[in-house]
């Protein structure tokens, strides 16, 4: 019952149709998500591991600085979906409420672990902005979705367990394992939300093909992943300089990239993507990964 003569709220809550924001999954995922969240003062030992030869500590530091732009972008959007989603929508509401704060706790670890040992940060490329800044630009919410949580973060799923796995220091890889369990509901969600809406709006499938087609172009007079990082990867996954590490480590951050493509056309066959076309639209994301 709203009594009347009260003022609007400057939050427009535009987003208010069940279909276009809603997943079954989502009251599930948040009391999950509510569950497991975790204190970067305690889950991490920070104290773990001795310093490693500054060529290693530079590739895993410029690494750091890569996720931590890219965890930024990844706050701002449902941070701003959040507000747009009608209250009605509870667990949707929460859910991007909570996403921002893993993002949050995500931005504050992989900055502590790129302070760690004292080391100015890397760089920001230019290419990997440009592809930021076409998800932050993306006004639609499934689009958004689609393009950041399905393809970008399912892509970081890859990246995160690689750091898990090769990351050469107790602390990078216990920050790459914890983002990696947020990272998987986000994920999750954003599957859900599209499977649902493609089931009930069949032609979605033309606009989310669109979608990663228009990005694609916006993109192409860009770099995408900064070589920096690139390299950072081969060196942090070779452990060493030695020309056979670092010819180890290149395959690695091949498989890495395989693993990636596999996982986005997994996903995309999910929303009922024809396997010809889940490799080609999969070939078309942003090289930046996110
Ligand atoms: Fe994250
Ligand atoms: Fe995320």
């Amino acid at each position: 019952l709203v009594e009347a003569g009260g003022p609007d709220l400057d939050v427009e809550p535009d987003l208010a149709q069940r279909d276009v924001v809603w997943a079954e999954l989502a009251p599930k995922l948040y009391a999950q998500a509510a569950a497991s969240q975790w204190d970067p003062a305690t889950a991490i030992d920070w104290d773990a591991g001795e310093p490693l030869p500054d060529d290693l500590e530079r590739a895993v530091v410029q690494v750091m600085t890569y996720l931590v732009e890219n965890e930024q972008a990844a706050l701002v959007v449902p941070a701003r979906f959040a507000a747009r989603v009608h209250p009605h929508f509870r667990e949707v509401v929460q859910l991007l409420a909570i996403q921002a704060a893993d993002e949050a706790r995500h931005v504050e670890v992989f900055t502590r672990r790129a302070a760690l040992r004292g080391m100015a940060l890397g760089t920001s490329g230019a290419g990997g902005r440009a592809s930021l800044q076409t998800l932050i630009a993306e006004p639609d919410f499934s689009l958004a979705s689609f393009l950041l949580s399905v393809l970008g973060e399912g892509s970081f799923l890859n990246l995160l367990a690689f750091l898990e796995r090769h990351g050469p220091d107790p602390v990078t890889r216990q920050v790459a394992r914890l983002a990696l369990q947020d990272e998987a509901r986000h994920v999750a969600f954003g599957l859900a939300h599209l499977e649902h809406r493609v089931a009930v709006e069949p032609s979605l499938r033309a606009r989310l093909r669109a979608a990663i087609e228009r990005r694609h172009d916006a993109l192409a007079n860009t770099a995408g992943l900064n070589q920096d990082v690139f390299d950072a990867l081969v060196v942090l996954a070779a452990g060493s300089w030695e020309p056979e590490d670092v010819g180890l480590g290149f395959e690695r951050v091949q498989r890495l990239e395989r693993d990636m493509d596999e996982g986005r056309q997994r996903r995309l066959a999910r929303l009922g993507f024809p396997p010809d076309e889940t490799a080609e639209l999969s070939a078309l994301h942003t090289r930046n990964f996110m």
